[in-house]
C-alpha cells in the first residue's frame, strides 16, 4: 500500500491524474474503473486538461463505473451516468459505446448486475480502479454489512449516506434509496486500486480502512489485502 499526503485538493486531483495518465499511455486499450461523488472531479478535470494539450488520447479506452442509483436513467441530471457524461466522456475522445455504467432502470437488478459482471470480464478485467470513501467506510455503494458482497448486486442505501448525498439533490426525499454497484470481487481483482479522499471529515474512517481490522463493517478496509493500491489523501476540505 502506498500512501500519498497531498497538500491541497488541486495537488491530489493532479497526483491522481498522472496515475489514470500513465495507464492510459501505456496501455491505449485499457479498461479504467471509474467513479463518481465530489472527489474525483478535479481529477476528471485534469485528464480533461491533459487531453485538450494533446497529451492523451481516450480513442481506445474503456471505461466500467461502480455503481448507478436504482430507478434513474441517464438523462437524469442526478444519475452517474449523467455526471460521467459531464464531467468527463463528453470532454474527450473516448468512444461513448466503451463506457459503461450499470443501468438504473433494469426492471431486474439481479440479472444485471450478471451482465455487468460478465462484460468486466469479457473486457478482461479492469486495470486501475479508481474509488471514493464514504463517511461509513463504503467504496462503490458496498455499505457496512455483515459479509462482504462479491458480485455486482442492488444495495440499499445506509441512512448516512442518503443523508451526505443529499446536497446534491433538491431535498434529501429526493435521494434514491438503492443502487446498483460492483461488489468486492471486480473491485478487489482490479489490477490496480487508486483511492483518493478530501477533507478532514475522511480522515477518520480512512485510518480505519487502512490500518484497523478488516471487517464488512466498513468495507474499504478489505483494500488492505490488494497487492497495488495507491491511497492519495488531503486533509485540507476544498
Ligand atoms: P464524495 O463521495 O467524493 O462525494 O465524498 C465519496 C463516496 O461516497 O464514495
Amino acid at each position: 500500500m502506498k500512501i500519498i499526503e497531498t497538500k491541497n485538493y488541486a495537488e491530489m486531483s493532479k497526483r491522481a491524474a498522472d496515475l489514470i495518465a500513465a495507464q492510459v499511455l501505456l496501455k491505449p486499450d485499457a479498461v479504467l474503473g471509474l467513479a463518481t461523488g465530489s472527489t474525483p472531479i478535479g481529477l476528471y478535470d485534469e485528464l480533461v486538461r491533459r487531453y485538450e494539450a494533446g497529451e492523451l488520447d481516450f480513442s481506445a479506452i474503456r471505461s466500467v463505473n461502480l455503481d448507478e442509483y436504482c430507478g434513474l436513467d441517464g438523462t437524469n441530471d442526478q444519475s452517474y451516468r449523467y455526471f460521467m457524461n459531464t464531467h468527463l466522456f463528453d470532454r474527450v475522445n473516448i468512444d461513448p459505446k466503451n463506457t459503461n455504467v450499470p443501468n438504473g432502470k433494469a426492471t431486474d437488478f439481479a440479472a444485471e448486475g450478471e451482465r455487468y459482471d460478465a462484460l468486466i470480464r469479457q473486457l478482461g478485467g479492469i486495470d486501475i480502479q479508481l474509488l471514493g470513501i464514504g463517511l461509513d467506510g463504503h467504496i462503490g455503494f458496498n455499505e457496512p454489512d455483515d459479509a462482504f458482497t462479491g458480485p455486482t448486486h442492488e444495495v440499499k442505501l445506509d441512512p448516512s449516506t442518503i443523508a451526505a448525498n443529499a446536497r446534491f439533490f433538491a431535498s434529501e426525499d429526493e435521494v434514491p434509496r438503492s443502487a446498483i454497484t460492483m461488489g468486492m470481487a471486480s473491485i478487489m481483482q482490479a489490477r490496480r486500486v487508486l483511492l483518493v479522499a478530501n477533507g478532514n471529515s475522511k480522515a477518520e474512517i480512512l485510518k480505519k480502512a487502512l490500518f484497523g481490522p478488516i471487517t464488512p463493517q466498513v468495507p474499504a478496509s478489505l483494500l488492505q489485502l490488494h497487492p497495488d493500491l495507491t491511497v492519495i489523501f488531503c486533509g485540507d476540505d476544498k
